[in-house]
């Protein structure tokens, strides 16, 4: 299969145009399957995969402590990675391990081109799980050393983008200790908050997690907050009208829990936050054809709408200037929010819907009153029950091995 990436987010003047790929996800998977599960899974999974036929899940569980051998320390590495949070758990990631050095790598079958043409949510993605590598090397007592996109924005010649390649040394120090804790336990949260606030010392330490790159603006008055309901709203309904939207969230909405784990991937409705009569009603909006069309976008409105309305605080994720490695820096920021807001014990759940197209930006910038920044990611906090841990393709079936 040959497949065009769309531009990248970046600036203008640097943005890579189309390249033609030759990723044949499929007999990837197949290969990878076939040649590494029996390495690379502990025995009794493998044969339980084998067994029931079933895509190898990544289970929710991390070491205390580096594994000695260098194969299994890559592979544990790769494991804190990809429990990281991806646009519709679409997992837009391969992991390239190359001599003691490990590549992130975009994958193309994995991108949403109606939801993200210019693939900023497949880097904020990829930087979240970059995030949760760097956190667990570091709590791990190694000092870990990243190169951010090595070959640009450009794809390497026959070869989808590198977003960053990682390299680590042993330390005397541990680091990160309290968000490596969380990076298991971390969930996007779509149940009801209970609208509860968010106090000054959680909210001070969740804005010490922002590089300099990166801006955090933050909500939490109930006129502001309801501002920015109508905006989100607004702009999930331009989203369900939307023939491209609709047809990546077609693609990658899962029936049942029990579908998303046959796949490994993608969202249920109810994981979402559209549940209950209200919320089928919403769920139809996202697919095609529905008989309740006009009703479904209004209830749909309506379900984001108090969804929105029911948080304790919003916040926003900014830059503000773009830079070639800004989305990817930003998945980062925001991996490291979400495992700070699960150690504080507060509940989030990122809405990508205001910040897909340039009328979503500007409507939520306007809700905040940013100017002269570009809106990244708005991220819902509260209170609220935890959900289950969603599924994730196992280690071997998104890392290849170079030398070992
Ligand atoms: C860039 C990005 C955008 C996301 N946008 C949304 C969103 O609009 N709505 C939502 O419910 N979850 C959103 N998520 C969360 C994913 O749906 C979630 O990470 C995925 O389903 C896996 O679930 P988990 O985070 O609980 O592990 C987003 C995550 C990322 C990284």
């Amino acid at each position: 299969m040959s497949e065009k990436l769309p531009r990248h987010f970046g600036p203008s003047d640097s943005r890579a145009e189309f390249r033609t790929l030759t990723l044949d996800r499929r007999r990837f998977l197949v290969l990878l399957g076939g040649a590494t599960i029996a390495t690379t899974l502990p025995p009794a999974f493998a044969w339980a995969a084998k067994a029931s036929d079933r895509l190898p899940l990544q289970p929710w569980s991390l070491p205390d402590t580096m594994p000695g051998a260098p194969h299994d320390a890559v592979a544990a590495l790769v494991g804190a990675a990809i429990l990281a949070p991806s646009h519709w758990n679409s997992q837009p990631w391969r992991f390239e391990h190359d001599d003691g050095q490990l590549r992130l790598v975009l994958d193309p079958a994995r991108t949403l081109p109606g939801c993200d043409p210019d693939l900023r949510f497949a880097q904020m993605s990829l930087g979240a799980a970059l995030e949760n590598l760097l956190v667990a090397a570091r709590a791990w007592g190694q000092q870990p050393t990243v190169h951010y996109l090595p070959w640009g924005l450009a794809s390497r010649p026959g070869a989808p983008l590198v977003a960053a390649t990682v390299s680590w040394q042993p330390t005397d120090a541990r680091r990160d200790g309290a968000l490596f804790a969380a990076i298991a336990e971390r969930r996007s949260n779509a149940r009801s908050y209970e609208g509860r606030g968010i106090t000054i010392t959680q909210r001070a330490a969740l804005h010490s997690q922002m590089p300099e790159e990166i801006r955090l603006h933050w909500l939490e008055d109930r006129r502001g907050i309801a501002r920015a309901a109508n905006a989100v709203s607004d702009a999930a309904v331009a989203g369900a009208r939307d023939t491209r939207i609709r047809t990546d969230h077609q693609a990658w909405l899962r029936e049942s829990d029990g579908d998303a784990r046959r796949r490994g991937d993608g969202v249920t409705a109810e994981r979402l936050g559209y549940d209950g009569p209200f919320g089928w009603f919403a769920e139809s909006s996202m697919r095609p054809g529905g008989h309740f069309r006009r009703w479904s976008l209004g209830w749909l409105g309506h379900e984001t709408n108090e969804l929105v309305r029911a948080s304790g605080a919003l916040a926003l994720i900014t830059a503000p200037r773009r830079t070639d490695s800004t989305a990817i820096l930003a998945g980062q920021a925001y991996e490291r929010f979400a495992l700070k807001a699960t150690a504080l014990g507060l509940a989030q759940q990122p809405l990508s819907a205001a910040t897909q197209t340039e009328a979503g930006r500007a409507g939520i910038a306007k809700a905040f009153g940013v100017t002269n920044e570009e809106p990244l990611l708005l991220v819902r906090l509260g209170h609220a029950r935890t959900v289950p841990a969603s599924p994730r393709r196992a280690v071997a079936l998104v890392t290849s091995w170079h030398r070992a």
